[in-house]
């Protein structure tokens, strides 16, 4: 698959693992760190031996793991020099508390005074280490330098007991890596996503939808927070996990979502509709569970159309829709571009067991009103960022 728009593609990440028993886990974030398109050269302090071997993650890297000051003189500094960002995961108390003082006793925290790029946290501990009143302000001081942390998660800990201080999961930290590393190019803007299908009921137990997983409006909504967006998600049913960070507003039937959008409305600078909005619904809705007897006829009626809806406004937010079409449709999305008067509209090809429902990879072409982008297929992700760089550029 083709992926030229990925945020960590050709990045250098200079990951460092600590003393924790989270560090298997540092396996995981390095492979998803090199699908994403970047390099990996680990750090490893002598306590993260204890939990994970140099050789596993040495593999995993496919890069020499350095550990040791003195054997490699130069390293605390060339080692940074050629990193675009550095990232401790798992990040213990110890190496939190010896970065926020300064301190400088081994190659990692060494690397970290000689790093003048972004550093990303992802602390993992006990509960009672994490809420420790000492611990809290070494992890502040950090923060207010402009340390990125990411998690850490309640639940249950390694050591059986129940409470804050298990590492964010692995999706998590690469999303606060790519975050870190995005331009905030949409930090004055307030958006709107809505994502997933909706569902038009027949009776109390039965209704109509889509095939449509969210996951394109998910993605969008993530990519729209790291650049720095207000970002509210509204959303039809989906199994897929709400992005940290979003304001997040659950629907079930066109009515609703339209009703959702309408409240967010007045604070918002852009709109992006990527739900799979029905276009019919029952014209009535039994009270009662429908009974099993004979044939039924159900007769539909059109549901509101939401983003013809809002364009019609006269201070209405920028408009980005979506024209899922089978086959070469693109026609139909210029003409639904002009006559819902929307700002651009994303053409999908959905045909194809590789683009548009359920699926992590989508084809699309970008239209507004000056240019269109062809897009060869890419995972969603990219799909995402691509989309709003063209935000990006128009609203600049
Ligand atoms: C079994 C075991 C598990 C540990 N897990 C953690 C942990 O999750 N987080 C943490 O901050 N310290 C943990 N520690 C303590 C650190 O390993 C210890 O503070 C060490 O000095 C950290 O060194 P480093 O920061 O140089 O890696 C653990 C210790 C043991 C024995």
């Amino acid at each position: 698959m083709k992926n030229k728009r990925k945020v960590l593609k050709n990045k250098s990440v200079l990951l460092c693992v600590t003393g924790s028993v989270a560090a298997y886990k540092a396996i995981d974030v390095i492979r998803r760190l090199r699908d994403e398109g970047a390099s990996v050269t680990v750090i490893m302090t002598e306590a993260a031996k204890q939990f994970i071997t140099s050789l596993s993650l040495e593999i995993a890297s496919q890069n020499k793991v350095y550990s040791d000051l003195f054997s490699d003189p130069m390293a605390h500094i060339t080692l940074p020099a050629h990193a675009d960002i550095m990232v401790i995961a798992p990040a213990t108390a110890n190496t939190i508390g010896k970065f926020a003082m300064g301190i400088a006793d081994n190659l990692l925290s060494t690397c970290l005074l000689s790093f003048s790029g972004k550093i990303v946290i992802a602390p993992a501990m006990n509960w009672r280490m994490y809420e420790n009143p000492v611990f809290q302000k070494n992890l502040n001081d950090l923060l207010s330098r402009g340390i990125f942390q990411v998690g850490p998660e309640k639940g249950s800990l390694a050591c059986g007991e129940d409470g804050i201080g298990r590492m964010s999961d692995v999706s998590e930290i690469i999303e606060a890596i790519k975050s870190a590393l995005s331009q905030k190019t949409l930090a004055k803007e307030k958006v709107i996503v809505t994502a997933g299908p909706t569902r038009e009921y027949l009776d109390p137990v039965r209704f109509i939808s889509n095939r449509s997983s969210g996951k394109m409006g998910y993605a969008i909504a993530r990519a729209a927070l790291r650049k720095g967006a207000e970002v509210t998600l509204i959303s039809g049913h989906s199994l897929l996990s709400q992005p940290k960070g979003v304001k997040f507003i659950s629907v079930e039937t066109a009515s609703d979502m339209l009703n959702a959008v309408n409240q967010e409305l007045p604070s918002s600078t852009v709109l992006i509709m990527s739900a799979a909005v029905s276009d019919f619904m029952p014209a009535e809705k039994a009270k009662e569970k429908i009974e099993k007897s004979g044939e039924l006829m159900v007769k539909l009626q059109k549901t509101p159309d939401i983003i013809s809806e809002i364009s019609k406004n006269k201070n209405r937010p920028f408009i980005i829709g979506f024209a899922a079409e089978t086959g070469r449709k693109i026609d139909r999305a210029r003409k639904k571009l002009k006559e819902k008067n929307m700002d651009m509209i994303i053409f999908n090809d959905v045909a194809k067991a590789d683009s548009g429902f359920d699926v992590d990879t989508n084809r699309v072409v970008i239209i507004d009103k000056e240019k269109e982008i062809r897009l060869p297929l890419m995972s969603k992700d990219s799909v995402a960022d691509a989309i709003l760089e063209r935000l990006s550029e128009i609203k600049a």
